[in-house]
């Protein structure tokens, strides 16, 4: 099982950003966590980190018919960004939106996203863990697939 985890702008920030929001933890960190976690359960695991929209277009188009699945923390682009929803679609790959923050709690600006009705699921709120639980989703939404 291949998946692709993908973090948008701000997020190599993590850590530093906004600490009582987002926790102290470094994205670098986090994602050490996620490769343990993915190699205990086969998972192959690469990650790409980009503040750059079409850095991030051009990561979901090299998933095409290369990866089973994505997971996605937009940052800021879930709200603005068409363009990452349609790269999204284009390549039909499976994904699931990870915010770790509430956004339903925050500013109205955040209660819209351009990703999510196309997502097979959302989890938000939930910290790091969000990550952790959409590993475990992606691998029993690609089981459910192909058996
Ligand atoms: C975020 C929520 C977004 O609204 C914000 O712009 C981010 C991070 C989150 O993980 O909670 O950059 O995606």
């Amino acid at each position: 099982l291949k998946v692709l985890l993908i973090n948008g702008p701000n997020l190599n920030m993590l850590g530093k950003r906004e600490p009582e929001i987002y926790g102290s933890r470094s994205l670098q960190d986090i994602v050490d966590t996620l490769d343990v976690q993915a190699k205990g359960m086969g998972i192959a695991l690469n990650h790409v980190q980009s503040n750059a929209e079409h850095e991030l277009i051009d990561a979901i188009h090299s998933a095409y018919q290369k990866v089973d699945f994505i997971i996605i923390n937009p940052g800021a682009f879930t709200h603005t960004s068409v363009a990452l929803r349609d790269a999204l679609l284009s390549v039909s790959t499976p994904f699931i939106e990870v915010h770790l923050s509430n956004v339903h709690a925050r500013e109205p600006f955040r209660h819209h996203s351009y990703l999510s009705d196309v997502a097979v699921g959302v989890i938000y709120g939930l910290g790091e863990q969000g990550y952790a639980f959409a590993l475990n989703a992606a691998q029993q939404h690609v089981n459910n697939q192909t058996n």
